[in-house]
């Protein structure tokens, strides 16, 4: 029995390859550094798909445009009991509205779910009303104008199409593993996105960056960082935004994010203070965890510059793990159709350690 399914593979894929000691990661032939900041969203879930979906067109930027606009029409059952819930709650509840299927309509109002619910109800709970999409935009150009309520600035809807990107697929991952797991069952498309985005906001996956911006805000100054940190982990805290389950290395996500990051700083007064600051607490926490933990590598992950990203992009904290479903639910969704296309029904099992049954008298 493996505890956490470490080293269990339980799945063949040709859609993403993660190896944890060369800290490398492939996207259907391609690395991502050659992905990132040379390819829009649109481009890499057609990547994602390719196979997958009959009639697939060559671009999806009007097709996905169109779902966008499609799915806008659930946000009218947005009531009062909704959006008491946390954004990332709120837009699954939203997506639990979709039909489940399995074909690339299905797949399009999926991909959209996410994009268009997010920025509504950050805008319905902050009391202003919501964007319908622009089906002519750009996948990130039409997000943010969602979110803003006005045109993305320059530079913006490149750093979040370096995000989506980033985070559109990772092997064999909790999310992507639960999507698979309904998907196996022929439940639907829509089924499998659910079981994704429910996994993803745990904290131990999806749901850090939230609580990586608490952190930086509680730490203050970089003078105060090892203090706090020291004291969060002789409490037995975990810290957000470090330690991977397969890398052993830096996790390459989080340099391709640095570096989105920075591009962005150029266009910010703020930005470029705020990185050296969450650069002075990354490298005292890699510090503290090589103290703390001799024997284990504990590196950056994907979760800490997300959090400067999807900041300096102005979603609230509370949102980001919507937005990191907006990106991986184009993985989820290819993982579910190929696990329909050749995976038979996911069933382990388990040991039982209860008590014996009783004899009869
Ligand atoms: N801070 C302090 N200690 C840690 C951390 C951390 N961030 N990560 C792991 N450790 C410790 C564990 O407590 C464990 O100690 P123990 O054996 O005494 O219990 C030891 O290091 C070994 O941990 P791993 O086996 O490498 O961790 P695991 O694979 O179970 O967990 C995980 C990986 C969940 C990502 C973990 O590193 C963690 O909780 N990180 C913080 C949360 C986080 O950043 N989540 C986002 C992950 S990226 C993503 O999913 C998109």
């Amino acid at each position: 029995m493996s505890e956490g399914l470490d080293d269990v593979v339980a799945a063949r894929t040709v859609l993403s390859e993660v190896d944890g000691h060369a800290g490398r990661l492939v996207i259907r032939g391609w690395t991502l550094d050659q992905l990132v900041g040379r390819t829009r969203f649109e481009e890499i879930a057609r990547l994602l798909f390719d196979g997958f979906f009959d009639d697939l067109p060559q671009d999806l930027t009007s097709a996905l445009g169109a779902a966008r606009a499609k799915v806008f029409e659930e946000v009218q059952a947005v009531d009062d009991g909704l959006l008491a819930l946390g954004p990332v709650e709120a837009m699954r509840a939203l997506t639990a509205r979709l039909p489940d299927g399995d074909d690339l309509d299905t797949a399009l109002a999926l991909l959209a779910a996410p994009a268009v619910f997010t920025p509504a109800i950050v805008r319905l709970q902050a009391g202003e009303a919501p964007i319908a999409p622009d089906a002519a935009l750009g996948h990130a150009a039409d997000i943010l104008r969602m979110l803003h309520g006005r045109p993305a600035a320059a530079g913006q809807a490149e750093a979040l199409d370096a995000y989506l990107v980033t985070v559109c697929d990772h092997g064999l991952n909790a999310s992507t593993f639960a999507a698979r797991v309904v998907a196996s069952t022929r439940a639907g498309l829509t089924s499998a996105v659910l079981a994704g985005i429910s996994a993803l906001k745990g904290p131990l996956h999806g749901g850090a960056p939230g609580p990586v911006i608490e952190m930086l805000d509680a730490i203050g100054r970089p003078e105060n960082a090892r203090p706090w940190i020291e004291a969060d982990l002789d409490r037995g805290e975990r810290l957000m935004g470090f330690g991977h389950r397969i890398y052993r290395v830096r996790d390459p996500r989080a340099d391709a994010l640095k570096g989105a990051v920075r591009r962005l700083a150029g266009q910010s007064d703020r930005l470029p203070g705020r990185l050296a600051f969450a650069e002075a607490v990354e490298a005292a926490a890699l510090a503290i965890l090589k103290e703390h933990r001799p024997g284990r590598p504990l590196d950056v992950n994907v979760e800490f510059f997300t959090a400067l990203l999807l900041e300096a992009l102005a979603f609230p904290p509370a949102a980001f793990t919507g937005v990191f479903a907006m990106g991986r639910t184009a993985g989820w969704l290819a993982h579910a159709r190929e696990q329909l296309a050749g995976g038979r029904l996911i069933r382990p099992q388990s040991v039982y350690v209860g008590p014996t049954p009783l004899k009869a008298a």
